[in-house]
């Protein structure tokens, strides 16, 4: 069976899912974006994705096109049709449709694009990580469809041999992957940077901070260098579709005991714990 895309309010065959040449953003990234897990029928953290879809979309003043009511009828539809079961649902809002031109349209209706890929949370495998320097633009907080410097540092990334890139600021400090959220582990201490426009708070992130809280460990969201990172007994990112993968090696160094440590294995099992229970018709 082929694979069905909704574009602006249409379900058709992915091969034939055309976007406008003057849709905003294809030309100007101008768009947010969400991704989201899924097993089942059911996403994971629908609600806080779907807040942060819409304070991304305050954020950049576009309106969503459709309610969100109408917006999940939707997410939910487009998994059944595509009869995949488990993977994820990625979704783009732009401006809209309009003549080229920087400032906004007086008139444009938001175009919303939406698919499902089929995948399963990232194999709890130990991984490397490179540092590279973090040339994004300062509203990192919003989930802009605007990625260049992202791409650009995780083919880095893939061409150093590594898995994702860690990016640092002008004070040396790590704010976070190109998509995923850094973390490091000190003894009982789990530490990442702190919420600010320079870093997306994750969804993951925020779970996460909350299971390592009810496991005993103690969370600070604090900003970190590489030799800190260097020196941590654990390091992990986070994301939706990789919710804690272990960082055994940072650049040439390794991590710990260049082993997946015990603190994220148990934050792991945490969380897939916490997915089983919030979807709980999914076995
Ligand atoms: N990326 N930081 C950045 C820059 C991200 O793009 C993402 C997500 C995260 C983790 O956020 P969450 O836990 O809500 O997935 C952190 C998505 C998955 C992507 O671009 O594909």
């Amino acid at each position: 069976m082929s694979r069905i895309t909704f574009i602006n309010g249409k379900y058709v065959p992915h091969g034939e899912s055309l976007i406008h040449i003057e849709d905003r953003g294809h030309q100007f990234s101008d768009g947010v974006y969400e991704v989201i897990h899924f097993k089942g029928t059911q996403f994971v953290d629908e609600s806080l994705h779907l807040e942060r879809l819409q304070k991304s979309l305050k954020e950049l003043s576009i309106s969503l096109p459709l309610s969100l009511e109408a917006l999940k009828i939707h997410m939910h539809r487009l998994v059944q049709v595509n009869r995949v079961e488990e993977g994820y649902i990625y979704m783009q809002i732009s401006r809209g449709i309009a003549a080229r031109d920087h400032a906004f349209p007086k008139k444009a209706q938001p175009s919303l694009t939406m698919m499902v890929r089929r995948c399963s949370f990232a194999p709890f495998q130990g991984i490397k990580v490179i540092t590279t320097k973090d040339q994004r633009w300062g509203r990192c907080d919003v989930k802009s469809v605007s990625l260049l410097p992202n791409v650009l540092a995780k083919q880095e990334a893939i061409t150093r041999g590594a898995y994702e890139a860690w990016l640092v600021d002008e004070k040396g400090f790590v704010t976070e992957g190109c998509s995923t959220n850094a973390w490091i582990v000190a003894g009982d201490i789990l530490l990442t940077a702190p919420e600010s426009t320079g870093i997306l708070k994750g969804i993951t992130r925020e779970r996460l901070k909350n299971l390592a809280s009810s496991l005993g460990f103690t969370v600070q969201e604090r900003s970190f260098t590489v030799e800190q990172a260097y020196l941590s007994t654990e390091a992990f990112l986070s994301s939706t579709n990789a919710p804690l993968l272990p960082i055994v090696q940072i650049n040439d160094r390794t991590i710990g005991t260049g082993k997946p440590g015990k603190v994220s294995l148990a934050l792991r099992n945490a969380y897939e714990e916490f997915v089983k229970e919030e979807l709980h018709q999914y076995v």
